[in-house]
């Protein structure tokens, strides 16, 4: 399929102040002069503040990432999951049209979007909520036919059922995604034949329309408010917790560079200078944070088993011990201060107490809880 820019592009692109902050610090995961790595990420994000991806925001991230605006496009143009042109307001739906879909009746889906959207894909229903496409395959084969609504799968659908979801969507509702015909993930339609004792344990849903459902994100575009704006490994400016939304302290962020400028008309076809140098790695300064306390020496009780920590192997284990951390209500009670200084005296091992988030791990275990790792691990299973 051709993919290129659509003729009609807005003049400019910003990134709003939540979603600069969240792209400065997604760029810090990457060592000095790779920045380029990033450009999915604030592609993607670019896309979500818009609803598709313009010309400017091309040229935007190219900017920030120091990249020329054609290497962008040919990411942008590449991937489907990019769309160059305004997408429905409430959802824009890709039906896979590859082999085992069509054999199981992606035609019939495409007829639906046809009826029901616009006639064409890629343009907009009469009240511009939906667009379509048809769209190669999505991985969800034993599923056919399926559709890729917004984030989420919706799979084993039938012309009916795309119908009675389109309606849904449109009337504000979000329909569970997942297999539409009662199947619980991709077992036989007449059931389990083996592995019937794996249901313990078993969510409402199969576990990714569990996630979708519990995330809610399905139609809903990313603002910025729902994950922690700044980078983990920045220390303690990555203690925010999803949902608080909060800026990141000045000091651990890495400076704000200038937005690109206004795009010429051609300059997508030029393979243009990098617009800017690449944005620098904070270095995380020694000693940061505050020490907390520690112990001479386990309780009478004896260690807890730190191993039961997602990320807590027998090295950190020994390590933490050395340092004076034995049970998990110590970890339990860090602070975001706390935590930067451990993550910076992990030698080996710095930032792991942020990745895995020993401290909402370590309180559950401290109040006798179980995590899921600490279950797995419990019955040798990791
Ligand atoms: S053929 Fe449709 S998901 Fe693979």
């Amino acid at each position: 399929m051709l993919r290129r820019l659509y003729h009609d592009q807005p003049a400019s692109f910003a990134f709003t102040p939540a979603n600069q902050a969240w792209a400065e610090a997604q760029i810090t995961k990457y060592p000095e002069g790779r920045q380029a790595s990033a450009i999915i990420p604030l592609l993607w994000r670019a896309q979500e503040q818009e609803g598709w991806l313009t010309r400017p925001a091309i040229e935007y991230v190219a900017g920030m990432l120091g990249m020329a605006y054609m290497r962008a496009l040919e990411v942008a143009s590449f991937y489907f999951m990019f769309q160059l042109q305004p997408v429905g307001s409430v959802a824009h739906i890709q039906i896979c049209g590859t082999t085992t879909c069509m054999i199981c009746g992606a035609e019939d889906l495409v007829a639906v979007c046809r009826e029901k959207i616009a006639d064409k894909p890629h343009a907009l229903s009469a009240d511009g909520k939906f667009s379509w496409e048809e769209v190669e395959c999505l991985g969800s084969c034993a599923n056919a036919p399926m559709a890729q609504i917004g984030k989420d799968y919706y799979e084993d659908l039938t012309a009916k059922r795309l119908g009675e979801i389109i309606d849904e969507l449109a009337a504000g509702k979000v329909p569970v995604p997942g297999p539409q015909n009662g199947r619980y993930a991709s077992e036989p339609l007449s059931g389990l034949t083996s592995l019937k004792d794996m249901d313990s344990g078993k969510t409402q849903y199969n576990a990714s329309a569990q996630l979708a459902v519990d995330i809610g994100d399905t139609v809903k575009r990313i603002d910025g408010t729902e994950v922690p704006l700044t980078a983990p490994w920045q220390g303690k400016a990555g203690q925010d917790k999803v949902g608080q939304g909060k800026a990141a302290p000045k000091a651990a962020a890495p400076k704000a560079k200038a937005a690109p400028k206004a795009p010429t008309p051609d300059a997508a076809e030029k393979i243009a200078k990098p617009a800017a140098k690449p944005a620098a790695t904070p270095a995380p300064a020694a000693g940061e944070g505050t020490k907390p306390k520690t112990m001479k020496a386990p309780r009478k009780a004896g260690a807890d088993d730190l191993k039961l920590i997602k990320g807590v192997g027998p090295k950190l284990e020994a390590l933490l011990h050395s340092m004076g951390f034995y049970h998990f209500d110590q970890i339990a009670q860090w602070s975001s201060e706390e935590v930067a200084w451990v993550d910076q005296n992990l030698e080996g091992f710095k930032g792991r107490v942020t990745r895995d988030d020993w401290v909402a791990q370590a309180a559950i275990l401290a109040e006798g809880g179980e995590t899921e790792f600490s279950n797995r691990a419990k019955k040798g299973k990791v």
